[in-house]
């Protein structure tokens, strides 16, 4: 089976990604079916999408008959066999393994034998999601971005049993929906909620010894740093609950490597309902009339906290691409394009020199005597021969 454009291709899941992955497949061309067992949602669903297609037009991005083109190709339904047509269904329904089982079992009896299945799964293995089909070698990852109509990477992630030809097939359609595609191993986190988790957890530890407000932090990674948001600003923007369980899943499955221990700053905040913007209250106050809390803005203890979240964002690149989880390339790419990272962290390990980000690393493991300031291997390699990670 080649897939060729303008194939049929099934959403399962009409809620915050399937509605916009089903968009993102529209608006390349496709004809789209996009199941949900809640009709109330389909409904939300259709509206979110003829608004936001209605909000495109007038920003010149489509013609209003390209737009009505679009919609015209959407197909809404509460049964799963209208995925019948398919030649790739994915799957964005509530992240519970048991429940993905039952769509995939059901699904693989509906669909054709060439149809290739995916899962927009952020946190469940790849493997063990493909493990209730009769034919895994047809199953892999596909990982966007909230929000999918927005954000322009896409993780492609092969299981254990996945075809190469399957995999090859996949990254070549979704790159023609104009997304930028990273292949990665199906290990926990994939590339970008396992190489960004020292933006929250260091931030959050610096905060923790008393070295610096949030504010203060804040101010560091985006006017030295050059972030576009600083770590609490974006951990309330993202939702405590939502990231705070994001860290707690990967530690997990790292079997409780201590690079990845949770905080208890954010575990308290989300116990509180401190969830951030959608609750009012985060880290900051979002309610009307308070007022933004001001930095510190001692330019020594804002490069040392820069540095020091940097040094650990720059050790866990590179612990991705020495497990093989991703080429160099790819994890740069993965961390500008998926969470707009101002510059590749290992094309700035390569800028600032591997032996500089050991130094920092290794007076820090010194001073703590703890495994996540542990220095990876290959930063050490790369630190001794004097080589780059980006050739
Ligand atoms: P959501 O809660 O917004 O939507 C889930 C939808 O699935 C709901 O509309 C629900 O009615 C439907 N559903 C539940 N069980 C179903 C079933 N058996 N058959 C058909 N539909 C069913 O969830 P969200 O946030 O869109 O997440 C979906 C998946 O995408 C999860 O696996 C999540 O880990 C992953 N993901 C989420 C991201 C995010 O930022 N929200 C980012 C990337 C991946």
């Amino acid at each position: 089976m080649e897939i060729k454009m303008k194939v049929k291709i099934g959403v399962v899941g009409a809620g915050t990604m399937g509605a916009g992955i089903a968009q993102v497949a529209a608006q390349a061309g496709h004809r789209v079916v996009l199941t949900d067992t809640n009709p109330e949602q389909l409904k939300k669903a259709e509206q979110q999408i003829s608004s936001s297609l209605l909000k495109l037009t007038e920003k010149g991005k489509f013609s209003p008959e390209e737009a009505e083109e679009i919609k015209n190709n959407m197909a809404y339904s509460t049964q799963l066999s209208e995925h019948q047509e398919a030649a790739l269904v994915i799957e964005a329904i509530v992240e519970n393994l048991a429940v993905k089982h039952q769509v995939f079992t059901q699904l693989e009896q509906v669909v054709s034998p060439t149809c290739i299945l995916a899962s927009n799964t952020s946190s469940l293995s790849i493997a063990s999601i493909g493990s209730c089909l009769q034919d895994p070698s047809r199953f892999l990852g596909i990982h966007f971005f909230n929000p999918a109509t927005l954000m322009p990477l896409v993780e492609v992630i092969p299981g254990v049993a996945t075809s190469n030809e399957n995999t090859q097939r996949i990254e070549e359609l979704i790159t023609s929906w104009h997304k930028t595609v990273v292949v990665c191993k199906d290990t926990p986190g994939f590339i970008v909620n396992r190489v960004a988790r020292p933006f929250y957890g260091e931030a959050l530890r610096i905060y923790e010894e008393g070295l610096a407000d949030f504010a203060t932090i804040d101010w560091a990674m985006t006017t030295i740093g050059g972030f576009k948001m600083g770590p609490f600003t974006l951990m309330d923007y993202i939702g405590n609950d939502i990231n705070y369980t994001v860290t707690e899943t990967v530690f997990a499955a790292f079997y409780y490597d201590p690079r990845f221990k949770p905080s208890f700053t954010q575990k308290r905040h989300m116990e509180a309902g401190f969830l951030g913007r959608k609750t009012g209250r985060g880290f900051y106050n979002y309610q009307e009339g308070s007022v933004a809390p001001a930095p510190n803005r001692n330019e020594a203890l804002g490069q040392q906290i820069f540095e020091r979240i940097l040094v650990l964002l720059i050790n866990e690149a590179a612990d991705a691409v020495f497990m093989q989880v991703a080429s160099p390339a790819a994890v740069d790419l993965a961390m500008t394009k998926g969470v707009n990272y101002p510059k590749g962290l290992l094309a700035w390990a390569d800028e600032l020199g591997a032996g500089w980000v050991l130094e920092r690393l290794e007076s820090l493991f010194a001073e703590y005597g703890e495994d996540r300031y542990r220095p990876n291997p290959l930063l050490r390699r790369k630190a001794r021969e004097q080589s780059k990670f980006i050739l």
